[in-house]
Formats: structure tokens, sequence, C-alpha cells
């Protein structure tokens, strides 16, 4: 029995309509699971090794979270028991185990996110796939929109009240980390090498002057997620993107 409910209607980038070959992501989110023996055996010893060194419980259990919904997905699309599927996840920056986690030899593709109390992973087949979730109820002074918005964008959130400002921006934020975090180099690509469509349109990348986002072949969706968060989606392809995002029950 498989423990989610698919949200009613799935959203579609807006090319989606055209005739053609899309790429079809699955998003699923939790809340944080409970430590309990039913979820951590289904940590191999790298993870657990993981799962000890956080400090704080909540963090512990968002890792974990993430591990429990990521192996229920791989173990359904490919066969097997949860317990079985393991990860590499040896991060390309210094080999140790906390890089994104992939599955040797499949072509399913996943991407895991966190943020307060909701844990999401996106898996898709066979093209980079990037997830970020953030939580809504975070302000957006002006330092932080000079530091991380590229000038177009800097524009569109000028002279909006500071709730709307903190709104725009993460919506701008969750694009920026997800289409970084499909390349694989997360935030070592610069904030405003990249220029998204407004905020209140359409996820677009409109623009880019880093080599490893070209908007030609990069294609990305803004997230329901829950009241208390925002999130994106974004995948490195030309097709336009079908998204079905699911909630776990527990
Ligand atoms: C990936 C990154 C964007 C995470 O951002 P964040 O908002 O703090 O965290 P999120 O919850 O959205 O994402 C964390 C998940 O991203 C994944 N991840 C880790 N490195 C990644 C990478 N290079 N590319 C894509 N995903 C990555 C992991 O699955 C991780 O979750 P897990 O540890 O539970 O498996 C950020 O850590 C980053 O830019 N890392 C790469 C660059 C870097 O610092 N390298 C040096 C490390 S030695």
């Amino acid at each position: 029995m498989v423990p989610f409910t698919a949200f009613r209607g799935r959203q579609t980038t807006p090319d989606a309509g055209k005739i053609g070959r899309v790429t079809e992501i699955v998003v699923r989110w939790s809340e944080p699971l409970l430590a309990d023996e039913r979820h951590l055996k289904l940590l191999d010893e790298p993870e657990r090794g993981r799962y000890d060194a956080y400090r704080l419980e909540i963090d512990r259990r968002r890792f974990l979270t993430g591990r429990v919904l990521a192996k229920t997905l791989v173990a359904e699309r490919l066969g097997g028991t949860a317990e079985s599927v393991r990860f590499d996840a040896t991060c390309a920056d210094c080999g140790k185990p906390h890089g994104r986690p992939r599955v040797p030899g499949a072509n399913l593709v996943l991407s895991i996110s966190h943020s307060g109390n909701l844990i999401g992973v996106a898996a898709t087949d066979g093209v980079p796939v990037g997830l970020d979730v953030e939580t809504a109820n975070r302000k957006a002074d002006a330092s932080l929109v000079d530091y991380a918005l590229s000038p177009p964008e800097r524009e569109a959130v000028a002279g909006l009240s500071d709730d709307e400002r903190a709104a725009a921006f993460f919506v701008y934020w969750t694009r920026k980390e997800a289409v970084m975090k499909a390349t694989g180099k997360g935030l070592k690509i610069p904030l405003q090498s990249i220029t998204f469509s407004r905020f209140d349109a359409p996820a677009e990348l409109v623009a880019s002057t880093d080599a490893a986002l070209d908007p030609a072949r990069t294609r990305l969706a803004d997230l329901k997620a829950t009241e208390g968060h925002r999130a994106a989606v974004a995948a490195l392809t030309a097709e336009p993107l079908v998204v079905t995002e699911e909630h776990w029950l527990p």
C-alpha cells in the first residue's frame, strides 16, 4: 500500500500544451517523521553516521525523513525494498557522503530539500533535477535582496510592502536554488548570474551568464508545497515539465 495522496491536479510549465515529449517529475512531501525503528532501519552506515552527527533532534529527523521518502520512492520505481536501497552521496568537492544522493546504475534522478517542518524529494528519469523548499515566514531585507537578486529581479520587487517583498524574494530564491541544485554545483553558481521571469509570472529562466545553466535547456515550476512554505523544482531539459506533488500520510 502506497502511503501517499496526490494533490488534486498536476501542474505543467506553460509550454506543456504543445505536442511532443514532456519530462514528468514527482515531488513527495512529508512533515518530519518520527525517529522510530521502522524509519531508522532504512539508514545504512554512512547515513547513520550523518544522522548521529546532527546536534539537534529536528535536524536528525529532517535528514531521516529525506532518506525515508527517497528510498521508498526508489523501491516503488525500481522494485525491491526501501531497506535495500543504497545511495552514493559522494560530494564532488570533498568526497564525503553529504552530496546529492544517486542510485548507482539507475536512470532515476533525485533531489532532496528540507526547511522548517517540510521535507521533499523530487524524482524524474534521466535528466538532472533540483528541488528547493523554504519556510514562508522569513523576512527579506534590502541587503539580502541586493545580495541575491539580479537587476531586473530587484526592479520587480522594488516598491512592494515588506511582506510582499519577502514573498516575492523567496519565489526567486527557491527558483535559484532549484536550478543550481539541478546542476549539482549548488550555491557555487553566483546568485546574480541568473534572472527569472517575474515572481508573479510562470517560472522561467530568462537569462544566465553562468555556463552551467542554459535557459534553452532549463525548465522549472513554482510548487504548491504547503501554506507555510515556498518551493520550486527545476530540470535541465528543453522539454516542458509535468509536475505532480504528493503528500505522505503517516
Ligand atoms: C546543495 C545546497 C544548495 C543545499 O542547500 P540548502 O538550502 O542548505 O539545503 P536543502 O535542504 O535545500 O538541500 C540539502 C540537500 O541537497 C542535496 N545536495 C547536497 N549537495 C548537493 C549538490 N552539490 N547539488 C545538489 N544537491 C545537493 C542533499 O541531498 C541534501 O540533503 P541531505 O543531506 O539530507 O541528503 C548547498 O549546500 C550547496 O550549494 N552545496 C554545494 C556546494 C558546496 O558547498 N560544496 C562544498 C561541500 S564540501
